[in-house]
């Protein structure tokens, strides 16, 4: 295993690391470095490669290797054999967009920071009961975006959240000024097709616009 995980110590490190944790689907393992350091340049040292493609695993190895200053977490992870796999890659923290007990119970056992996701108060209650405070909000603005989650802040004023899911740029900091939101989640940061231009500057343009937003957050 080749996780690093006192680069981030819990999941409360990891929602205070910057407003925005780029949301990252690669294709081409290749390009998972070079990204890597253009979120760098801009500013951002937090990234989330989803497990939907084939490359993801590599991605996140290379990542994990060869930029140790990026905290590089596996997200989409929604079994108990991906979580392991993300794990042995050298995944820094793990997110998956639901939670069965099963998960949550491997996700707090694996020693890296785990954010499972909730969107009902029911959903919340059950991390509740594994222990778990600090969640991701998924599919965020499907799901009544910010007046949701100011909703839910009444009840359970004690539980931090990562929205994500359709936000972006113009909303962003709708989500960042409630009071049980430290960051939120997003593609549009390094989207698709700046990625496979490998248009790293504009990658680092996006992540310094970012710095925006940590103003009105
Ligand atoms: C996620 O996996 O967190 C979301 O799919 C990211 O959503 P977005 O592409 O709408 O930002």
């Amino acid at each position: 295993m080749t996780s690093t995980p006192s680069l981030v110590a819990d999941t409360t490190t990891l929602l205070n690391r910057g407003p925005v944790i780029p949301v990252v689907v690669l294709d081409d393992a290749a390009r998972a470095v070079p990204l890597a350091r253009a979120l760098l340049a801009g500013g951002i040292d937090t990234m989330e490669i989803t497990l939907r493609t084939a490359t993801a695993l590599d991605s996140i190895r290379a990542v994990a290797d060869q930029v140790p200053e990026m905290a590089v977490g596996a997200g989409t992870v929604t079994s108990v054999a991906q979580l392991d796999r993300a794990v042995d890659a050298g995944a820094t923290f793990v997110v998956t967009p639901g939670a069965t007990p099963t998960l949550v119970e491997a996700g707090l056992d694996s020693g890296i920071p785990f954010l499972p996701g909730a969107v009902t108060a029911s959903e919340v209650v059950a991390l509740l009961e594994h222990g778990v405070e600090t969640m991701k909000f998924f599919p965020a603005a499907s799901s009544g975006g910010p007046a949701a989650l100011r909703a839910l802040g009444g009840p359970f004023p004690q539980v931090r959240f990562c929205p994500t899911g359709g936000i972006g740029p113009g909303d962003a900091s709708d989500y960042l000024a409630l009071a049980n939101v430290d960051c939120v989640g997003g593609s549009w940061i390094a989207p698709a097709d700046l990625v496979a231009a490998e248009d790293w500057d504009r990658i680092s343009a996006l992540c310094r616009a970012t710095r925006e937003l940590r103003i009105v957050g």
